[in-house]
């Protein structure tokens, strides 16, 4: 069978598919509900991981198990690391990284995770592709690809910004990408990351993201949908 696995943190994330989406049946696993149905004629299953990236692997990992989805899109909003992004452009993953795995007292550069081949986990290049398609058939979308850079803490300062673009090039930072990156890399299952940029992750972050949320959603939202009408 073919099935998307669509996922979004937050409740603003996903709304939208949830309004749009014939909806066939709802099933909770794990604490999280997954909503199964179609979307622009393909069979899809709509989910809430929660936010951070225990819960998005845990998330992806049913996704995987239990509904067998053959491919993953994450849709949301995330803080601009890259300078010329601003608020509303959207970033489609090339990889995802883990920006809080540090062992770097061990001699390891950061972002990497000790005793593994990859750290930073390539996405599907024909969802890359898809999506940056659907972002030039579009009107004003301003897109960049690439990397996705991903910890549990929301990003707010000057410093914080310019050691991630610094020493990783992280294109922008959120809290959940890299941990459906990596359950998709360990399953073999391919998936992209689409962000719409909510606030510029320095010191105005917690307002611009309280401002920008609904709207940065719905920017990312139409991106999932028009790469779901070309699937
Ligand atoms: N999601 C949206 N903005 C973010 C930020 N500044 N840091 C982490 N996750 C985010």
């Amino acid at each position: 069978s073919h099935t998307v696995g669509l996922i979004g943190a937050m409740d603003e994330e996903i709304e939208l598919l949830l309004n749009e989406m014939e909806c066939s049946q709802r099933v909770v696993k794990a604490g999280i509900t997954y909503v199964k149905g179609a979307l622009q004629g393909k069979e899809v299953v709509v989910c809430k991981s929660g936010v951070g990236k225990v819960n998005a692997a845990i998330t992806t990992q049913v996704l995987i198990d239990s509904f067998g989805v053959s491919q993953i899109l994450f849709t949301g909003v995330a803080g601009a690391l890259d300078p010329e992004l601003n608020i509303g452009d959207i970033v489609i993953s090339s990889s995802c990284m883990q920006h809080d795995m540090d062992v770097t007292p061990l001699g390891f550069q950061r972002g990497v995770i000790p005793y593994q081949e990859v750290s930073d986990f390539p996405a599907d290049k024909e969802l890359v592709s898809l999506a940056e398609a659907a972002c030039q058939t579009l009107e004003d979308v301003s897109y960049k690809i690439g990397r996705v850079l991903s910890g549990d803490q929301f990003i707010a300062s000057r410093e914080t910004v310019e050691l991630l673009y610094g020493e990783l090039q992280g294109a922008c930072a959120e809290m959940e990408g890299s941990a459906v990156a990596q359950a998709c890399y360990m399953n073999g299952v391919p998936f992209v990351v689409i962000r719409s940029m909510s606030d510029k992750a320095d010191g105005s972050a917690h307002v611009n993201f309280a401002e920008f949320t609904v709207a940065s959603s719905r920017r990312s939202h139409r991106i999932v949908s028009r790469m779901l009408s070309q699937l």
